[in-house]
């Protein structure tokens, strides 16, 4: 889905530049242009880059702890 009409910037460009090594929002528009024009689609790739921030962290806590770990 388009996220970004004026740079023609997609959900799955973001989510991939975040599985590359963005950390934030801001990283995001610095790198793919996202809400550099009109500034309409700034409140979707802010949600889109939380949501994937959120799918990353989740899966680092899995890698922290395999399903072995027992907490004492
Ligand atoms: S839609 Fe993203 S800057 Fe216009």
């Amino acid at each position: 889905m388009y996220v970004c009409l004026c740079e023609g910037v997609t959900d799955g460009q973001i989510r991939e530049a975040i599985y590359e090594g963005c950390c934030s929002y801001r990283d995001i528009r610095a790198s793919l242009g996202v809400a550099s024009q009109c500034g309409k689609c700034a409140c979707l790739a802010k949600h889109v880059v939380r949501e994937t921030l959120s799918e990353v962290q989740a899966s680092q806590g899995a890698l922290a702890y395999p399903e072995s770990f027992v907490a004492a």
